[in-house]
């Protein structure tokens, strides 16, 4: 296909061309070939300057889609399409094929959006342990009720918390911030959780949480399954890990190609039951 691109590059001038569709996609990548320009006007084919053709392009791209009629929107609905589609297909997978096994980019593409998860000041106090060695595995596998998903998915995450994370150089957590923010934030860390335990642990669980479904998300778009997982004797994967002082252990996630899909979903609670719009009955 062919687009007919009319430029205006100076209040005198202006110039048509044919860009091929191809242009178009390689506007995503922001870079745009000469070679690929089918015509334009003014120029001989193949030696249009760089700044003409960026400048009919730009022109081009803002008409064409600007943010509320085009290019944005399609591209925002159809992420929001894929959120809402793995957020419905996604299902605590129990069998897996234990031949399968993902490889280290797949992992590292996991774990790098799951990072981007959100914690409360940024301290990012999550630590992914991510068990590879099958000897493990088969332990950890015995002190969580032998639950057959632990060795036999091609991942294991074992998500655990810094509770002492806050106080642990807390300007690298705003390293990028302007001055002025860094200045105010980091001895609000400082004083949020100095002796308060109940809050370390409380946000520790609350962002392994939120970082879980990160993960799960993200695996299943990228078209694998998981389970999320707390069967298993805390203490004893404690010792297992060599779980550090200070640490807490919040989760498992197993990561996988599933043989067997979910059961139906057991029973979801009415809508009313669990929304509740401005305050609960008094009591
Ligand atoms: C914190 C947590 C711990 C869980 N632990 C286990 C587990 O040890 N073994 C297991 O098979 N499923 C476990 N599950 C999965 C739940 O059984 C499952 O999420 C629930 O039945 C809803 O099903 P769905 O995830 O397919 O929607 C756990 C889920 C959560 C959120």
């Amino acid at each position: 296909m062919i687009i007919r691109v009319r430029c205006p590059v100076s209040p005198h001038r202006q110039l048509y061309g044919d860009f091929r569709t191809a242009t178009m996609l390689d506007r995503e990548r922001m870079c745009i070939h000469s070679a690929e320009i089918h015509q334009f006007s003014g120029f001989p084919a193949g030696q249009i300057p760089q700044r003409v053709l960026f400048a009919a392009f730009f022109a081009y791209d803002n008409r064409r889609f600007s943010a509320s009629s085009g290019y944005q929107n399609i591209k925002r609905k159809r992420i929001i399409m894929d959120i809402l589609k793995a957020i419905e297909e996604r299902r605590s997978i129990k069998s897996y094929d234990p031949d399968h096994r993902m490889t280290e980019e797949e992992i590292q593409k996991l774990l790098s959006y799951t990072l981007l998860s959100p914690t409360a000041f940024n301290i990012q106090h999550w630590r992914f342990v991510v068990v590879k060695d099958p000897e493990l595995r088969q332990k950890i596998r015995d002190v969580s009720w032998n639950q057959a998903q632990v060795t036999d998915a091609s991942l294991l995450v074992v998500i655990c918390a810094d509770l002492k994370a806050w106080e642990k150089d807390p300007h690298r957590y705003w390293q990028n911030a302007p001055e002025p923010v860094q200045k105010a934030l980091v001895p609000m860390i400082l004083s949020y959780y100095k002796d308060d335990k109940q809050i370390e642990r409380d946000e520790a669980l609350r962002s392994c949480g939120m970082a879980a479904q990160t993960l799960m998300l993200v695996a299943k778009e990228m078209g694998y399954d998981t389970c999320p997982m707390d069967g298993f004797d805390f203490e004893k994967v404690g010792e297992l890990i060599n779980l550090p002082d200070d640490y807490l252990i919040s989760m498992f996630i197993v990561v996988g190609k599933a043989v067997r899909p979910a059961n139906e979903r057991a029973g979801q609670l009415p809508f009313e039951e669990v929304v509740i719009y401005d305050r609960f009955e008094e009591k």
